[in-house]
């Protein structure tokens, strides 16, 4: 099939236009990937001894409260009525996160009402108040004051990004939540479930229109296939949901990223951590959290002996590591704003999606963009001929 529109990337930014453009306009759509499975960061799979459902790129969480989103998915989709909470270990204890008054009363062993807890942050809170903090640590211990925060975020944090609290900028947080009731709640919006039948199947919804066809193992910057970006650009519509600095051959100097590497284990018992995620909050255990995705679908009739999970360690990427989180230095920012600038002058080009764009997306983030990019360039091109810029 000749195409009318490629996508790079069939994650929910490239899907998402991919569907609209298909179902919308009737355009004959070819969406390549260069992995062997579609869904980019979303994708999942049954686990082989088990049979439970594995997030693959790490555990994925829908929810959104935005309702044109919402009505959006629920096309592909039912979700189950999954509401996510998260515990965190400190010292060989168990504590509610994120911090709450179930968290506080825990580790001051005391029974503090609301005004009572507020009252005793904000005291602790007190030790730097005033004051400029020039790093992460200062900031934490300004924010909710230096027993939290030692035991709750800097270790955390620290292993997030590798790197000493100390040496990290401010700015990297702006407020730390601390909830003065029982609330333990993960998210605070509208909507909130996993979808019914996985992600893999939601995902594959989308991609069903008999106009879109979905090329994978296919690199849009490998020349060997007629759909690589020398034949397109120029010729064909493109949007490209992959790297953006990679679009350009590094020409701006590298965009700088995190990534995790996942410990996936088989154990054999019913039940690890009886709950979908548990924090370390401390300095001595190497990883951040373990997964057990299991918990993740209570209403599945999962079998009882065996269980899977899933110990994450965060570090920098390198070059051949999956892009996770923008690390977003100053020099970043600068090399961002050329690349913006070379992606807007590319013509027939549009940047989309958390690669694209160098930005972190949730997925209703991800897929309500792409419904604004297809509502202001994509229709207006095809209905009546507007420039794609
Ligand atoms: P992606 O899903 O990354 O898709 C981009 C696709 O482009 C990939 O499939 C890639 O293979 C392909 N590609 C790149 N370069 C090329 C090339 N040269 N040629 C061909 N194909 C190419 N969101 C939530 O809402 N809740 C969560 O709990 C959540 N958890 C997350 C956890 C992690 C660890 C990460 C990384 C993300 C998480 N997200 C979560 C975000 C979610 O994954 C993103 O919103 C979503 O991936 C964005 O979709 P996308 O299409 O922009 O990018
Ligand atoms: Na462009």
């Amino acid at each position: 099939m000749t195409a009318d529109l490629v996508i790079v990337g069939s994650g929910f930014f490239g899907l998402t236009i991919a569907e609209q453009a298909a179902t919308e306009l009737g355009l004959k759509v070819v969406v390549i990937d260069r992995r062997h499975h579609i869904g980019g960061n979303a994708y999942s799979e049954k686990e082989e001894q088990t049979g439970i459902e594995i997030h693959r790129y790490g555990a994925h969480l829908f929810h959104t409260s935005n309702e044109r989103v919402w009505e959006y998915v629920n096309r592909f989709t039912t979700f189950t009525d999954y509401v996510h909470k998260v515990y965190g270990v400190h010292k060989g204890e168990v504590y509610s996160l994120p911090i709450n008054l179930a968290t506080i009363n825990q580790f001051f062993r005391a029974n503090l009402t609301p005004g009572q807890a507020k009252e005793l942050i904000q005291e602790q809170a007190g030790e730097l108040a005033g004051t400029d903090p020039q790093n992460l640590n200062d900031k934490g211990i300004q924010l909710i004051g230096r027993p939290l925060y030692e035991a709750f975020i800097k270790h955390y944090t620290g292993k997030q990004w590798q790197t000493d609290p100390k040496d990290l900028p401010a700015g990297i947080i702006s407020r730390l939540p601390v909830r003065y009731n029982y609330d333990n709640r993960y998210f605070n919006d509208k909507y909130e479930g996993l979808p019914t039948n996985g992600y893999t199947a939601w995902i594959e919804k989308m991609a069903e229109h008999p106009n879109i066809e979905v090329r994978l193992n296919t690199d849009f910057f490998d020349e060997s296939h007629e759909y690589s970006k020398n034949k397109v650009v120029g010729n064909i519509p493109v949007v490209y949901t992959g790297p953006v600095d990679r679009y350009f051959d590094y020409a701006e100097g590298d965009l700088s990223w995190r990534t995790i590497d996942f410990e996936e284990e088989v154990l054999e018992v019913g039940d690890f951590q009886g709950t979908s995620v548990v924090n370390y909050n401390d300095a001595d255990v190497p990883y951040t959290r373990v997964i057990e995705p299991r918990h993740f679908h209570p209403e599945r009739d999962y079998q009882t002996e065996k269980t899977v999970i899933m110990r994450e360690f965060s570090r920098f990427a390198e070059k051949g590591d999956e892009p996770y989180y923008p690390v977003n230095t100053s020099a970043d920012r600068e090399r961002l704003l050329k690349y913006r600038d070379l992606a807007a002058a590319e013509k027939d080009v549009l940047f989309g999606g958390r690669l694209g764009t160098y930005k972190y997306l949730d997925m209703h983030m991800a897929i309500g963009s792409a419904l604004s990019m297809f509502d202001n360039k994509i229709r207006p091109h095809f209905e009546s001929g507007v420039k794609l810029e």
